[in-house]
């Protein structure tokens, strides 16, 4: 069934879980809605975009695309993280690669140079060039600012703080501590599907026991807690009462010290939207970067953080912990294939959600109309 997308937004009303459709399909496929996605909610939301461990001195900098925007975010000389668009004010080329550390920044195509704070250093043979001032070439700047180790960007300067869009995260979260956390490892990933139908399957845990049958999810789903406020969306799952953690308790050095009791006993998912995603754990924090590069095309990087001790930090500790989501997000990422495909059959029809188990999935798909639609 095709649905006219622009009748479709013109139309919109938010609605709630108990009697609202999911998405049509053309929201996953049409061009224009991931134009005004872009523009209107990764132009002026806040996006996760990496880890502080990257940028500990002054001149250390790392780049990354977010929503297919290459960006680059430093540590200027007066310890201050700055970010930029890694767009060469001259053609366009990429002023930096990797991460790494430097004093400035000479662009890979004709060697303009940029120093620490954007500003244009040098611009070769460009004598005689009518009213060149170097002031009107510095690299476009966008915000950034931290959620204790974690970065986060906005290419909106207008945009208000990051401590709004994350609410009471940091305060809810505060015993996971996690600028006294390690990172240690990124994991990659990248599939062929609209981002939004991984956000999706990232708000609700209604798959687990038919996707994920190794984590005995369904029987303690009636334990989920779910909340949503503001731009974020968590659920909570105690641990079954026969796990081992539960019996026998962690091995000394792995978990997470000054946890309260129902930390110890469970996991928490939050999603931050758009693009963030965190999972706590006893032993474990798991940040989750969720960056569309094309109308069906989505990059996803785990960033795994455990406590700074030998056990934790160990290569077998390390191994264990990232396999175990390894499986779980193959296993995810093979079922969005098929739901892609699904999604585009002529015969698809958007269906209802479920009001015990999808309201993070109704909250994300309010949000994204509601900011497409602003
Ligand atoms: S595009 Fe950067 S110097 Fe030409
Ligand atoms: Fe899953």
């Amino acid at each position: 069934m095709n649905t006219d997308i622009e009748t479709y937004l013109s139309n919109w009303q938010p609605q709630s879980v108990e009697s609202t459709r999911s998405f049509p399909a053309e929201m996953y496929f049409d061009d224009r809605i991931y134009r005004l996605e872009q523009e209107r909610i990764f132009g002026r939301q806040w996006l996760y975009a990496g880890h502080t461990s990257q940028l500990t001195e002054p001149g250390s900098y790392l780049t990354v695309e977010i929503a297919e925007q290459p960006l680059l975010i430093v540590r200027d000389l007066q310890n201050h993280l700055r970010g930029f668009f890694n767009v060469c004010t001259h053609r366009g080329g990429p002023v930096a690669s990797g991460c790494g550390q430097s004093s400035h920044f000479t662009c890979l195509y004709h060697a303009w140079t940029f120093g620490l704070e954007g500003e244009l250093k040098a611009a070769p043979y460009m004598q005689g060039a009518a009213g060149f001032d170097h002031q009107d070439y510095g690299l476009r700047p966008i915000r950034v600012e931290t959620w204790g180790p974690l970065i986060f960007v906005n290419f909106d300067l207008q945009c208000e703080p990051l401590a709004t869009q994350l609410g009471n995260l940091p305060e809810q979260y505060t015993r996971y501590n996690l600028s006294a956390l390690k990172q240690v490892h990124s994991e990659h990933y990248e599939i062929d599907v609209n981002w939004k139908l991984y956000v999706e399957n990232s708000s609700e845990s209604y798959h687990v026991a038919m996707v994920h049958p190794a984590l005995e999810l369904f029987r303690t789903v009636n334990d989920l807690e779910l909340n949503i406020c503001q731009s974020t969306y968590s659920e909570y799952l105690p641990f079954l009462p026969h796990s081992d953690s539960i019996k026998y308790g962690f091995e000394p050095g792995l978990a997470i010290a000054g946890l309260n009791e129902k930390e110890m006993q469970g996991s928490e998912i939050t999603l931050l939207y758009p693009n963030f995603a965190i999972v706590f754990s006893p032993t474990f924090v798991m940040a989750r970067m969720i960056s569309p590069c094309g109308v069906s095309k989505t990059q996803i990087r785990f960033d795994w953080m455990v406590p700074d001790t030998p056990e934790a930090t160990a290569a077998e500790n390390v191994a264990a912990v990232v396999s175990l989501y390894d499986r779980t997000v193959k296993e995810d990422l093979e079922m969005l294939k098929r739901v892609h495909v699904g999604v585009r059959s002529l015969h698809y029809t958007p269906g209802r959600l479920s009001p015990v188990l999808e309201i993070g999935t109704h909250h994300f798909q309010q949000l994204v109309m509601e900011q497409i639609c602003s």
